[in-house]
Order: structure tokens, then C-alpha cells, then sequence
């Protein structure tokens, strides 16, 4: 059976220190449609691999397939398509929200779905939006939201997403994850997650990649790295209380 997604390998230089790696050895298959948790402390590089992953960045070394097709041998276009990244910082594009939904399928040849446009705005929270405003208008949350249903109108077969739920609220952050998750069961995407949210990632995953050291320090089954991480550093990393922030009254 060909594997769904590999990377083999991947090096990318660390732009500030000559001769050193930012990462390197990054090895992975992807045998079935899953949902992984990529995780790791700030500064690992994660963002940078799933642009790589994305053909947004290349590589130094190595080498990223579909189905064992490499991404060298796909024109870009198309393996954005199916390999599709969402930012943490969502752009929206001058002009409607309407028109950032549609610019996608227009750009890559594909029906524009109004049904489905319409049955996931209110199950992501956005019902309350109008279509024809200016999406430069939209918050941080909302932005994030669109540019993931932009995403989604793709229908990719892997999706990278990159802390997307960062600025959201409780709700809205569960309203996602349950779309995601329903998503992943219908359509069968491969959808590897960046987070620091720890419940997030042991809810929604069923592999962890754990990056450390500058490389992929561990690729197993979520219950096992957190239950039993091979790694000190990847010890550390799940026993480090989580931040909490205490409710002082606002000094001003
Ligand atoms: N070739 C490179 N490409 C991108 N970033 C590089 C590179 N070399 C060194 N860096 C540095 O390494 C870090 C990589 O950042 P990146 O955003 O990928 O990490 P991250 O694991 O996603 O962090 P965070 O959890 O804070 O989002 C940055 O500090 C960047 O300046
Ligand atoms: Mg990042």
C-alpha cells in the first residue's frame, strides 16, 4: 500500500548560524488518513515545516510525496491544493468575505459550494456574518475561521494547520474541533495540527510528532506520549504545568 503523505529526511539550514540546522533527519509516513498533533516548545520549527510541507518553503535536503508522488514531480498549484496550509495569522484578500471564499475555487478551477458554505458558517460560529462586508474588517478570530473554511472548499487530502484556534474563545474553539473532527471522518483528510494546547491535542489526535533536539524526536499514538514519552526533553515538555492566567482586576 503507498503511504497517503512521507517526508524523508528534511533539512532545512538555520538562517542565522552558518552550518547548523534549524531541523534535520525529519522522517515520517503517513500509512492511513489520521490526525496528528504536531507539537513542540516555541522556536522548533514546526510553522517552517508545515510551510515546507505545503511547498510555500522548500527543503534544503530531502524529499515530501503524496501517495509516493513527490512534490517535486506535482506542479505547485495543484499540491497546494491538496496539501493545503492554514496560517495562524490568516491574510484575507481585499474585498468580501464573499469574494475571499470564491477567489479559492475560482483560482483553482473548482465549483464554489454555496450549500456547504452555508451548513459550516453557522456550525463555525459565523453565522452572524455578512457575506458582503470587507473581510479586512473581520477579527482575528473570525479571519481565522474563513481562511479555514477557504481551506476546507478545497476539499485537500491533507490539511496544516497552524495553531488556528489560538485566538479563540472556549466556544468557538470547540466548534472547530468538532468540525474538524466530523470532517476528518467523512472525507477521510489527513490533518496535522500544530498546538500548545495539550487537552486540544489529546483530543483531536491519534499520533503525536513531537519535535525536539532539531529533528522529529517522536512519532507515536497519542495515549503513549502521554502517557509514557520515550524522551526527557518530550517528559519535560508534558509534565511543564500549563499557564494559567490569574483573573487580577484590571489596575487601570
Ligand atoms: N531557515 C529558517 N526558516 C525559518 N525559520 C528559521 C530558519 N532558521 C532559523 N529560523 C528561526 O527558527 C525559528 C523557527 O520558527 P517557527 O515559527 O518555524 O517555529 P515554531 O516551532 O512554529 O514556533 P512557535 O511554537 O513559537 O510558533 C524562528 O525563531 C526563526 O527565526
Ligand atoms: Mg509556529
Amino acid at each position: 500500500m503507498k503511504p497517503v503523505f512521507h517526508m524523508q529526511q528534511l533539512r532545512k539550514k538555520h538562517e542565522g548560524k552558518e552550518n547548523q540546522a534549524l531541523f534535520a533527519n525529519v522522517t515520517a509516513e503517513i500509512a492511513d488518513p489520521t490526525v496528528i498533533a504536531l507539537l513542540g516548545v516555541s522556536g522548533q520549527g514546526k510553522s517552517t515545516l508545515l510551510r515546507i510541507l505545503a511547498s510555500l518553503e522548500h527543503a534544503d535536503e530531502g524529499d515530501i510525496g503524496l501517495h509516493n508522488i513527490s512534490q517535486r514531480e506535482m506542479d505547485p498549484r495543484l499540491w497546494r491544493m491538496k496539501v493545503c496550509y492554514v496560517a495562524q495569522q490568516s491574510v484575507m484578500l481585499t474585498g468580501s468575505i464573499e469574494h475571499n471564499l470564491k477567489t479559492v475555487s475560482l483560482l483553482h478551477r473548482i465549483p464554489y459550494e454555496d450549500k456547504l458554505v452555508n451548513h459550516l458558517l453557522p456550525r463555525l460560529g459565523l453565522d452572524h456574518l455578512d457575506l458582503s462586508k470587507s473581510a479586512l474588517e473581520l477579527s482575528g478570530g473570525e479571519k481565522q475561521r474563513i481562511s479555514l473554511l477557504r481551506a476546507l472548499l478545497l476539499h485537500p487530502e491533507v490539511l496544516l494547520l497552524d495553531e488556528i484556534t489560538a485566538s479563540l474563545d472556549r466556544s468557538s474553539k470547540q466548534m472547530v474541533e468538532q468540525v474538524l473532527q466530523e470532517w476528518h471522518q467523512q472525507e477521510g483528510t489527513t490533518m496535522i495540527w500544530v498546538t500548545h494546547d495539550i487537552e486540544q491535542a489529546k483530543q483531536i489526535s491519534q499520533t503525536v510528532w513531537f519535535m525536539g533536539e532539531g529533528t522529529l524526536l517522536e512519532n507515536c499514538s497519542t495515549e503513549a506520549f502521554f502517557e509514557q514519552p520515550a524522551t526527557e526533553l518530550a517528559r519535560n515538555y508534558v509534565q511543564a504545568p500549563s499557564v494559567s492566567y490569574k483573573e487580577d482586576p484590571c489596575p487601570f
